[in-house]
This record gives structure tokens, C-alpha cells and sequence, in this order.
């Protein structure tokens, strides 16, 4: 796929937005969810509900350690695809960065208008008193056998990510509504888009006259309905428009 046609877009605009997901991470050495070996192979995605977290959290908190042992390997670090995303928006050409991922790799990169659509996976917080604690220590806590990381008010510490069967952070979800709402170019990267409600926000940036752009290896529900469709690699495509956007 031609990248000018995206690049030209973009340059023209006054608002960009993007939407990212878990293929912007592959290249970083994280799995997906969805596509053939990725995560929910490996996982139960029921494990991963608020249901279980309260009724079985010893359980829950030893699979979601599992599950994002993935992610937080020493060896992990952005890619291409972050870097470029990172440099369209230094150079006044992306004005928010909307991501449903919790690996924390846009901000590493150097993006700073990001808004974590299913919240971030580096703390953890108790629900009843709110303290904070790093994934990091609740992680020591399961290690040295300790049924579920608790905290000294007795409350059992919830992972900041958005569990099946919980809202989205209510703050992200709105700004991202409304970014989508106000977007001239609306770019979607590395998502399935099949989880609501984030899945939906390309269709309220194309209600509002967005000109939508998907890259994504798999067909998405847009493919009908965006003005460009690359099905490429991001750690590929996203380089090669944000090279061209430079030069415009
Ligand atoms: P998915 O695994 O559903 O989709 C990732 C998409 O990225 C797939 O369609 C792949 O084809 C594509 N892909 C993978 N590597 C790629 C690459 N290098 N270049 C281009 N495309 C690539 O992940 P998400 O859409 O992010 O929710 O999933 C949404 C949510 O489902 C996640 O945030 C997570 C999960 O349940 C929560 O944890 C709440």
C-alpha cells in the first residue's frame, strides 16, 4: 500500500487522532490477543474477569501476573511503529494518541498525548482505600505467598487495567469520544477492533466526516467503510508515512 495518499491526509489536517491496540506490539516481542499463538490461546480470557478477580483473587492475581509477564519482560521496548507514532506527534501532526494497550511502550517511546482506553498495567491499586502499589510489589507479595497482594486495610489491590466486565476509566473514555468527534484524519493501527467501546470510536469519527484509516495485518469490520486500508506490518507502514509527512 501506498503510504503518500495517508501522508498527504494527514498533512492536510488540523486534528489527527489515533487508535492503537495490540499489534503495535508485536514487533516489541508481545503477542496479540486474537491472531493464531496469541494470548487468548494461551489464556483463558475468563480468567481475566472482575468477577473472578473478587471471587477467586489468589487465582486471578497468579494468571494475570502470567499473562502480563509478557509484557513486562526487561527485553521489551518500543518499535518502530511506537517511534513513528511518537514523531508525527512531535512534529504537530498527531494531536492524541487513544490506545487500548497496557504496556506502557507509546509513553517509553516519548508520545505524550496518550489516553489509556483499558488503563495501564504497571500499578495496582486497593479498591477500598485507594493506595497505590507497583505491579512490581504486588508481583513480590504473590511470589512470596501470599494468597492475593492485600493491602493494610485489608482490601485486595486491583490490577489498573480494565478487566472484562469492567467500565472503562470514565475521564479516557470521554476525551476519547470526543477526540473521535472532533478527528479530520482518524487512524486506527494494530487493533482487531472487535472490543467495545473503543472498537466504536472510527465509526464516531466517520459519523462526523473523519477520513478513517485502518492499518491492520487482519481484515477489520472497516474495511468497507475506511478511506484507506493498509494491511501491512505498522512497524513498516507507520515509519514510511511518518517519513513522508516530514518531508510534505
Ligand atoms: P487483538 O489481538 O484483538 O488484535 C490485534 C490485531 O493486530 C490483529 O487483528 C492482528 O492482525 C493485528 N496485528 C498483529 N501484529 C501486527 C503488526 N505487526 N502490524 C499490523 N497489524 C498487526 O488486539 P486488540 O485489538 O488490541 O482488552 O484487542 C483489544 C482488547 O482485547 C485488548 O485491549 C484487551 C483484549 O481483550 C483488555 O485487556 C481489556
Amino acid at each position: 500500500t501506498d503510504p503518500d495518499p495517508v501522508a498527504a491526509a494527514i498533512a492536510d489536517a488540523d486534528e489527527v487522532v489515533a487508535l492503537t491496540g495490540a499489534g503495535l506490539s508485536t514487533a516489541s516481542g508481545i503477542p496479540d490477543f486474537r491472531s493464531e499463538g496469541g494470548l487468548w490461546d494461551e489464556f483463558d480470557e475468563r480468567a481475566f474477569t472482575i468477577g473472578r478477580y473478587r471471587a477467586q483473587p489468589a487465582r486471578f492475581w497468579s494468571d494475570w501476573l502470567d499473562l502480563h509477564g509478557h509484557f513486562f519482560d526487561s527485553e521489551v521496548a518500543p518499535n518502530p511503529a511506537h517511534d513513528a507514532l511518537a514523531r508525527l506527534e512531535s512534529g504537530g501532526h498527531l494531536d492524541a494518541l487513544l490506545t487500548q494497550n497496557v504496556d506502557g511502550l507509546h509513553l517509553e517511546a516519548g508520545s505524550e498525548s496518550v489516553v489509556h482506553l483499558h488503563g495501564t498495567g504497571t500499578r495496582a491499586t486497593c479498591p477500598d482505600c485507594g493506595t497505590s502499589i507497583p505491579v512490581e510489589a504486588a508481583r513480590d507479595r504473590v511470589e512470596s505467598g501470599e494468597d492475593a497482594p492485600t493491602c493494610d486495610c485489608g482490601g485486595v489491590y486491583k490490577p489498573d487495567t480494565v478487566l472484562f466486565g469492567e467500565r472503562l476509566p470514565g475521564t479516557a473514555l470521554q476525551e476519547s469520544n470526543r477526540r473521535a468527534e472532533t478527528a479530520d484524519v482518524f487512524l486506527a493501527a494494530g487493533s482487531s477492533l472487535t472490543v467495545d467501546p473503543a472498537s466504536l470510536l472510527p465509526d464516531t469519527a466517520l459519523r462526523n466526516g473523519a477520513t478513517l484509516v485502518v492499518v491492520n495485518l487482519d481484515r477489520t469490520r472497516y474495511a468497507g467503510r475506511a478511506d484507506h486500508v493498509a494491511r501491512e506490518p505498522v512497524e513498516e507502514f507507520l515509519p514510511a508515512v511518518a517519513d513522508r509527512v516530514a518531508e510534505l
